[in-house]
């Protein structure tokens, strides 16, 4: 053979070798070494998992000798139902969790559908290899107002006006059960953010920007939900609640968010050891020592950090320091925005110590990126061990492997529950003036003369979070009750309640006994509702001017998720109530009007006088230094 015909097929050879190397190396370097071969075993049926007299730890331990990588990464995942491509991925995932993010309802969206809708998933799921159940959320953010019928409770900021634990914890285990009915076995509450700026679009899901009533609070709600309502029952957690956004939601800086069509919500907290552990730390850990099994990490950054991505909030602080043995969830799509690269923001997260990742979309390419990121060694495995661990012992807790109690539905929205929002309602009402002690009102007055864009209007006194995320105005809530309708339910027969939306009644010689205006904000969910100035509409102003044009004196309800800057008109009002945002029992409000009830209630956050004075430090010192107009705690009897 001549040489040079020698010489082009070692050429040829070199060059595929060569080809084949540079293309190994590139598939190891994209996928990382192949991890050892896993024959799954399947579990025998007396296996001790499956067993509801066996120890949680030990049934923990036990179902996770069964899983493959690829299920354990499964379990991580928590999707929005509306983005399963088919119900069967359920399974063939392994998914751990399913959520109906707000709005994401079933086609017949009623009890019923609610609990075949989740019933469906949870069979589908319990029919993979490993038969493990899903874990299915909602937000009970006001009652379980996911559900058309329910109760709708007071947002939490009325809850935190009660300052009444027992209260709140009675409310919990109302909602509770409402979830039960429907199947739905874990709430995305109570919220323990501390609001220090009343610009914030949720500020209303708060409790308050105190510290220790917010941890107060949030530790009865966490019973209220948590306990179980029968003796009979076994399993330790009825309802598992998520004690939310941690961590330092509610001190973000204005025009700091990482959303360009919010100003405040998902911004920046700055990162202040001090106040972090003074601050928004006791709520946390109360509910760690209460038994809470789940912890939302929130959509702001601390410092230059998003909260998914905070390795020392999550892991060494939460899980190490203060011992807490549950799983961390991140927040709607928040994973995703800790960089552009989904990969590297997924391993980031679950490196940080986020167990389950509310994705919520893209199911497929977690599991893909999430195996891959451990066949590159860039998350250990015993990371992803201990991240399934955690969401299985709430799953043992929950009893979701074992027979669960049947709640009836007729719970949901029963009169029983409907009495207690009413008594919340009443507990939360503040009193913020009553000039020559115009309340209580007579109920024999001759004429009362009511307007107001929130006197008759049921999704205004809901707000946002009830059955649809950003709230829906006008009465549309089945079985619910306006202002209006409890005023005219509570006085006598001798007087002549007259109702304008804008206030223009006819001048008729004689003036009315009295004018009472419902103003107020019309409903916003999270950063739709931050505002530079949370004020009254024109209209409702004017509305006012309308009443007291034509009554002896005015009273003034303000229907709204946040103290609202009416520094300059208050002087002008007779009394003043601050109504939050009750819900479905607008008639609760009537019998303190007319004196059947007391007024309790008590700010439970300060009411600012300017918008220079925001934010407001928990301590009540103001951004300009200046005295706040009615300070947290305030609220009269009559
Ligand atoms: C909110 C959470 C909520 C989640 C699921 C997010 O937009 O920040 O508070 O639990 O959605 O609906």
């Amino acid at each position: 053979m001549p040489a040079y015909t020698q010489n082009k097929k070692i050429w040829l050879i070199s060059s595929i070798v060569f080809f084949l190397v540079i293309f190994s190396a590139g598939l190891i370097f994209w996928y990382g070494l192949p991890l050892p071969q896993e024959t799954p075993i399947d579990p025998p049926a007396t296996a001790l998992y499956l067993n509801s007299d066996v120890p949680i730890e030990m049934r923990v331990e036990n179902l996770l000798s069964y899983m493959t990588l690829e299920e354990k990464i499964g379990q991580m995942a928590l999707v929005d139902k509306n983005s399963i491509i088919t119900p069967q991925d359920v399974a063939d995932y392994n998914l751990g969790a399913l959520l109906s993010g707000f709005g994401s309802k079933p086609e017949d969206n009623t009890i019923e559908g609610w609990k075949k809708m989740v019933e469906d998933f949870t069979d589908t799921s319990k029919r993979s290899r490993l038969r493990i159940p899903i874990l299915y959320g909602a937000d009970a953010i006001h009652g379980h107002t996911n559900v058309p019928g329910a109760t709708v409770f007071p947002h939490a900021i009325g809850l935190g006006a009660t300052g009444d634990a027992d209260l709140v914890e009675r409310v919990a285990a109302a909602t509770a059960k409402e979830m039960a009915a429907t199947g739905i076995s874990w709430s995305y509450s109570p919220n323990l953010d501390l609001p220090q700026d009343i610009r914030w679009g949720r500020v209303y899901e708060t409790f308050s920007d105190d510290p220790n009533l917010t941890a107060t609070l949030g530790a009865a709600y966490l019973r209220g939900l948590q306990t179980q309502p029968s003796s009979s029952v076994s399993s330790n957690v009825f309802v598992l609640g998520t004690a939310k956004h941690y961590l330092g939601a509610g001190g973000m800086n204005w025009n700091s968010s990482s959303n360009k069509n919010f100003k405040i919500d998902q911004g920046t907290t700055m990162p202040d050891e001090k106040f972090l552990r003074e601050t928004y730390l006791p709520p946390f850990k109360e509910s760690v020592e209460s038994g809470v099994l789940s912890v939302m990490a929130g959509l702001n950054s601390w410092g230059d950090t998003k909260l998914a991505a905070n390795k020392e909030l999550i892991t060494d602080l939460l899980k190490e320091e203060l011992e807490f043995k549950g799983f961390v969830v991140s927040d709607w799509y928040g994973v995703y925005e800790i960089s552009s690269n989904d990969y590297k923001s997924a391993v980031i997260a679950i490196n940080a110590g986020i167990d389950m990742v509310m994705l919520p979309f893209d199911y497929k390419a977690f599991v893909k990126n999430i195996k891959r990121a451990v066949r590159r060694g860039e998350i250990d495995e015993e990371r992803i061990d201990d991240a399934v661990k955690r969401i299985l012992l709430a799953k043992f807790s929950l009893g979701l492997f074992d027979e669960r109690e049947e709640i009836a539905s007729a719970v949901v929205g029963s009169e029983e529950h409907r009495e207690l929002a009413r008594e919340a309602v009443a507990k939360s009402l503040v009193l913020l003036k009553n000039d020559a002690a115009t309340l209580p009102l007579s109920k024999n007055l001759k004429r009362i003369v009511v307007g107001g864009s929130a006197a008759d209007n049921v999704g205004r006194q809901s707000g946002a979070w009830t059955v649809e995320w950003q709230g829906v105005d006008g009465n549309w809530l089945p079985n619910s009750s306006s202002i209006l309708d409890g005023i005219k339910e509570t006085v006598s027969s001798n007087t002549v309640v007259d109702y304008d939306l804008l206030g223009h009644f006819s001048k008729t010689g004689e003036l009315a006994d009295v004018g009472i205006a419902v103003v107020g904000e019309t409903p916003y969910a999270e950063g739709w509702g931050d505002k530079e100035y949370p004020i009254l509409s024109n209209e409702d102003l004017e509305t006012i001017k309308n009443l007291q044009k034509i009554s002896k004196k005015v009273v003034v309800i303000i229907i709204s998720g946040r103290p609202l800057l009416t520094t300059n008109e208050i002087p002008t009002w007779n009394a003043l109530v601050a109504a939050w945002l009750p819900g479905s029992e607008g008639k609760a409000i009537a019998p303190l009007l007319f004196g059947d009830k007391e007024f309790t209630g008590k700010l439970p956050l300060p009411w600012p006088e300017t918008s220079q004075q925001l934010p407001i430090r928990p301590d009540g010192i103001t951004a300009d230094g200046t005295k706040v107009l009615f300070h947290r705690g305030f609220g009269l009897p009559y």
